[in-house]
């Protein structure tokens, strides 16, 4: 049986997938308020549709850095897909060439790169930059060569979230998967990541807690492709990304699983688009599940959207064809969501459309 929407492919997943995966998967930090109030703050917004608007012919296609994209929605860069099917990673790629969008590949991915770029998918590869300069240089050169076309660094990952789930279960790689394209530059570290519980045993030894702006700054001016920086929360934050060359922002809080408390994406989205008053782009992710999430997003200014636990359920389900039926839900739900609202295409998603309920807008 097909899931009928995103919340029904979780359903599914949950049914299908070992509980250590699939709390991996779904955890958020501590007490997973942020988790919680990803979803929950899209239904704070209401929708006030415009009538009398021909929507017989609708396009929610857009270009992002020179790609097109058939429906502004991308992969959100998640760790491990070979957990959730044996196709991993590849999977999830051929399923984004086919749907028309990009993959943003983890650096967490149990794939090589270029294993996922020979799909012939758009990929962006997600940097988690090491302490050692020129460790990063050598990934970025590699991922590069691949073919990826752009960097998008983490930012909100100083040190590892606190996911309790994990620890309980005492969350670790199982023997044959591993993080492939991290392991030749730090095969000890690499070695490790099959030791401890949860993420900030295992994995701690990838992680730079000195990254500084100044780093930022070197990345942006060596890098041969745009870098994005992922993780931003306040309007000063991207001011300063732009600042140092990046060609756009991702509104995240790592879909809950860092910082617990930080607000609901959608609710600090407003504030890192005036911020970025249109000199890069601005995306956001967390808790993107309805055509009508996506809908919001674009109206308070976002240019795409990711979707991170999703693509990993559709995984779990059905691997390439699983993937590809999450992004088609969602793509018939925010055309049929386009045409109610009277939004022949994205550019006419306007502010306007948008309502917020008792949240400040920022
Ligand atoms: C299982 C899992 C693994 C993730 N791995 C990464 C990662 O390796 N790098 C990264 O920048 N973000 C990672 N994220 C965060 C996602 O990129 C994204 O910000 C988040 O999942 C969006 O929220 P959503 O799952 O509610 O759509 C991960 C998220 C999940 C759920």
């Amino acid at each position: 049986m097909q899931p009928q929407n995103l919340i029904d492919a979780e359903d599914l997943a949950r049914e299908r997938l070992p509980r250590v995966i699939y709390d991996y998967y779904r955890s958020g930090a501590w007490d997973e308020q942020s988790l919680r109030r990803n979803r929950e703050a899209y239904s704070e917004i209401d929708l006030l549709p415009r009538v009398l608007v021909d929507v017989s012919r609708r396009d929610a296609s857009t270009t992002l850095l020179g790609t097109r994209i058939t429906l502004p929605v991308l992969a959100a860069p998640t760790a491990f897909h070979r957990l959730a099917h044996p196709d991993g990673e590849i999977a999830t790629a051929r399923a984004l060439a086919s749907v028309g969008s990009i993959m943003v590949l983890s650096s967490l991915s149990t794939m090589t790169v270029e294993e996922v770029t020979a799909t012939g998918a758009a990929v962006w590869f997600q940097l988690y930059m090491n302490k050692d300069p020129g460790r990063t240089t050598a990934l970025v050169d590699r991922v590069v060569a691949a073919g990826c076309r752009a960097i998008v660094v983490t930012a909100d990952t100083p040190v590892w979230g606190v996911r309790e789930r994990d620890v309980r279960n005492g969350f670790h790689l199982p023997p044959g998967f591993g993080a492939v394209n991290l392991a030749p530059l730090d095969p000890d570290g690499e070695k490790r990541s099959r030791q401890g519980a949860g993420m900030g045993q295992a994995f701690d030894w990838m992680l730079h807690p000195a990254l500084s702006w100044a780093e930022l700054d070197r990345l942006c001016a060596a890098s041969p492709v745009p870098v994005l920086l992922k993780g931003i929360a306040r309007g000063d934050d991207a001011e300063r990304a732009i600042a140092a060359g990046c060609a756009g922002v991702v509104v995240s809080n790592h879909g809950g699983r860092q910082l617990d408390g930080v607000p609901a994406t959608i609710d600090t989205l407003p504030a890192v688009v005036q911020a970025v008053a249109g000199r890069g782009l601005v995306l956001v992710d967390g808790g993107v599940r309805r055509g009508t999430d996506v809908l919001k997003a674009i109206a308070s200014g976002a240019d795409a959207v990711q979707i991170g636990r999703p693509q990993l359920w559709g995984l779990a389900c059905g691997g390439e064809a699983g993937v590809r039926h999450v992004f088609e839900s969602l793509r018939k739900e925010l055309d049929v969501a386009m045409a109610l609202a009277g939004c022949p295409n994205l550019a006419a998603i306007t502010p306007d459309l948008l309502r917020r309920r008792g949240r400040s807008p920022g």
